[in-house]
């Protein structure tokens, strides 16, 4: 009998996932988007790019009830644990950054260059005025998750993110070379090859969108608002080499979702916001790239290991299953915020997997 046929697996539970980039935004789209994550997520690491930014123990703690409380008002019942990063301005304390981590307030901290994306204007312009904190991270092993993407005018869109490897990342890496450092979001073969030399002190955290589209299904054919993110979408071959990383089994990758909601107004616009939700059906997405590998077995580490163990947490004890129907899922629902809604991703494929 060959066992090859009809042998891939119909079901698949895996430690629950945690995402380790996600917006949740605030108030009333807060209370819009959390169940989304909240359904088959055990943890996420919260971005703090509100306005204004969370770059206080303080503001964290409060965030983050802000999110329990949403939570309650969610009708989720399994367990979701948001952990909190700061927002590393040019005036951040070294001490307050040690403290928060101390007490548990916040997990990482955030460096977005100023100007790189939604709200980062108190972001970071002269690395050199943040070094203090840089040091006393590396010191203290507290993780710093980057946006890494250049801000210079000069600089092509779709170059800043390999540009920032070159001149930013690198430079940093000799200065500092136990920082522990996430590049978040990679977009680029540059990217991917940057964490594999890493060392051990570099990880990449991957979306699903950078996994099944390119610049192509944002471009051709006519203009797609809802692909429009940051780092923009790249050429094909920089997705196959996220793919690649992605389902290859290597520890230093892990998802992080950048789920990223906007009202569709605001996407659809003149000038359009940059970000993707796709909180609601990432596990559908991710199934479905890693059945086309071919290594739904490398999912679990993806999903739910090796980003717990960048950030030294066990994983999740509970579990999450998912299931191959017949019939694709159908899209997700609008999800109404005020008189607008947020626009679900559309990953322009039939998609088999579900949660079950
Ligand atoms: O597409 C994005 N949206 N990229 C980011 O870096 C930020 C995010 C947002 O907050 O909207
Ligand atoms: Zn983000």
């Amino acid at each position: 009998m060959n066992d090859t046929v009809n042998s891939s697996p119909d079901t698949l539970t895996i430690a629950r996932p945690d995402d380790w980039h996600l917006h949740l935004r605030d108030g009333e789209t807060l209370q819009a988007v959390i169940g989304a994550s909240a359904r088959d997520f055990s943890r996420a690491l919260i971005m703090p790019n509100l306005v204004p930014p969370v770059t206080t123990a303080a503001q964290a703690r409060a965030y983050r009830e802000r999110i329990h409380q949403a939570l309650k008002g969610s009708g989720v019942s399994t367990a979701f644990t948001p952990m909190m990063t700061l927002y590393l301005t040019e005036t951040t304390d070294p001490a307050d950054v040690v403290q928060a981590v101390k007490n548990g307030d916040a997990l990482a901290v955030k460096l977005y260059p100023a100007g790189a994306t939604t709200n980062s204007d108190s972001g970071v312009r002269d690395i050199e005025r943040v070094m203090p904190v840089l040091e006393a991270m590396a010191e203290h092993d507290i993780v710093l998750c980057v946006h890494g993407e250049v801000t210079t005018h000069e600089v092509d869109i779709f170059d800043r993110e390999a540009r920032f490897i070159e001149t930013v990342l690198a430079p940093l890496r000799r200065r500092l070379p136990s920082l522990r450092i996430t590049l978040e979001h990679i977009t680029t073969a540059e990217g991917v090859t940057a964490v594999r030399e890493g060392g051990g002190a570099l990880a990449g955290s991957i979306t699903p969108h950078h996994l099944m589209i390119n610049r192509n299904h944002m471009l051709v054919g006519g203009i797609r608002p809802h692909y429009y993110c940051l780092p923009i979408l790249k050429r094909e071959h920089h997705r196959e080499a996220l793919v690649a990383a992605a389902t290859g089994g290597e520890r230093y990758f892990f998802l992080g979702t950048d789920s990223a909601p906007h009202p569709r107004g605001a996407k659809e616009s003149d000038c359009g916001c940059a970000g993707v939700f796709n909180a609601g059906n990432t596990l559908s997405c991710l199934a479905h790239v890693f059945e086309q590998a071919g290594a739904l077995g490398q999912l679990e580490g993806f999903t739910s290991h090796n980003g717990a163990h960048w950030y030294r947490q066990q994983p999740a004890s509970d579990t999450l299953t998912l299931v191959k129907s017949n019939t694709p899922r159908t899209q997700d629902l609008m999800v109404r915020v005020g008189d607008d809604e947020i626009v679900p991703f559309d990953p322009g494929v039939p998609l088999y997997w579900q949660v079950a």
